[in-house]
């Protein structure tokens, strides 16, 4: 058996610094340096985003490697986000991780941060899925339907027009007056509340896509015409506004999936994503193991939400692959597969 690549990956594609070093699928170790100056903005100030990403990452890559023990001189390979995300984040992940591969003399394998939340399920120590199997990634910027064949061998059957998933909790949360990121405090107010108070109408999208930007201005009216009544209304009634607005979100995103089931025939669905870590979700899925006979692949929160631990699965997979980067890689904002 071949000795399993060591690898040291540097995410930095929206507010997450990250660094991580694997040893085949074993995490040596993973840190992240959340940024917590967006939250009195109620989103991502992608200058702000930019300039912690500069400060933290020197810190958070002294800390991966005392963590993981390894020297410079074991890593194989420098994996690094080079999209999609913010311009200004991933110029500051892909320069730095360009330049400390460079410096040392280690490849470089510039990966794409979607495939690398997907490839996540492939980190010990929980067990992988076989292909294909299908792969709902939902987060702040992308809420996409993917079908997997091989770790790199992905077709995406369907996502969204609008908004994201997590951007709709996100702008909903707002609504409601709770800091960002509003998705995670919107997922525990649900689990106080009854989803069936408030009907929210689902929109009508063709095939495997998805739309949430409807769904945002539905609750938007909702709650000015209830305020306007009773301006203590969202507080008074906090838990089941969440409640509904969880499973009008869910409702949509189960739909999908249901459909993609039966259209490929393909019972295996794993999910990725900040999104990923919502309970309802995971209940949801977890029901249909338990009565449609899927199998679920449910990652580890550190694995759902941004991290570098993923990004170095991927390009581990990715160098195996012979897959290598160049200096003059510039990052990908936008960049599907
Ligand atoms: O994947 P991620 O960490 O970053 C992006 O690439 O966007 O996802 C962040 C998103 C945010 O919109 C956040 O509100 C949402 O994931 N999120 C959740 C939960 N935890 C994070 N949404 C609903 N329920 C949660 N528990
Ligand atoms: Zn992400």
């Amino acid at each position: 058996m071949p000795t399993p690549s060591v690898i040291l990956a540097i995410e930095s594609s929206c507010d997450d610094t990250g660094v991580a070093i694997i040893r085949g699928r074993e995490v040596l170790s993973n840190a992240i340096a959340n940024q917590t100056v967006h939250e009195q903005y109620g989103g991502v100030v992608p200058e702000l985003a930019s300039r912690a990403h500069a400060q933290n990452i020197v810190p958070t890559l002294e800390s991966a490697l005392k963590t993981a023990k390894i020297s410079v001189e074991e890593i194989d390979a420098v994996a690094y986000t080079r999209g999609p995300g913010l311009m200004g984040s991933l110029h500051v992940g892909t320069a730095f991780a360009k330049s400390w591969a460079w410096a040392h003399g280690i490849p470089m394998v510039p990966v794409n941060h979607m495939q690398a939340h997907i490839l996540a399920h492939f980190l010990a120590p929980d067990p992988s899925p076989s292909f294909p199997f299908l792969c709902l990634t939902v987060s702040g910027g992308h809420t996409q339907l993917v079908q997997v064949d091989g770790p790199l061998d992905m077709t995406i059957l369907g996502e969204t027009k609008d908004d994201a998933a997590g951007e709709a909790f996100d702008k909903v949360a707002k609504l409601m007056g709770l800091p960002y990121p509003g998705g995670p405090i919107l997922d525990r107010m649900a689990a106080e509340g009854d989803g069936l108070e408030f009907a929210f109408t689902k929109p009508k999208v063709e095939g495997l896509d998805m739309s949430f930007s409807g769904l945002k201005t539905q609750i938007w009216q909702f709650l000015q015409q209830h305020v306007q009544r009773n301006p203590s209304f969202i507080e008074a009634r906090k838990h089941d506004i969440a409640a509904s607005v969880q499973r009008a979100i869910l409702n949509i995103l189960m739909d999908k999936v249901e459909t993609a089931v039966e259209q490929t025939g393909i019972a295996r669905v794993a999910i990725a994503g900040g999104v990923s870590a919502n309970r309802g979700l995971r209940a949801r899925l977890q029901a249909k193991e338990d009565r449609a006979g899927w199998q679920v692949y449910i990652p580890p929160l550190a694995y759902c939400t941004d991290n570098a631990a993923m990004i170095a699965m991927a390009g581990s997979l990715l160098f195996e692959a012979g897959g290598r980067g160049i200096l003059s890689d510039e990052p990908v904002p936008r960049w599907t597969f």
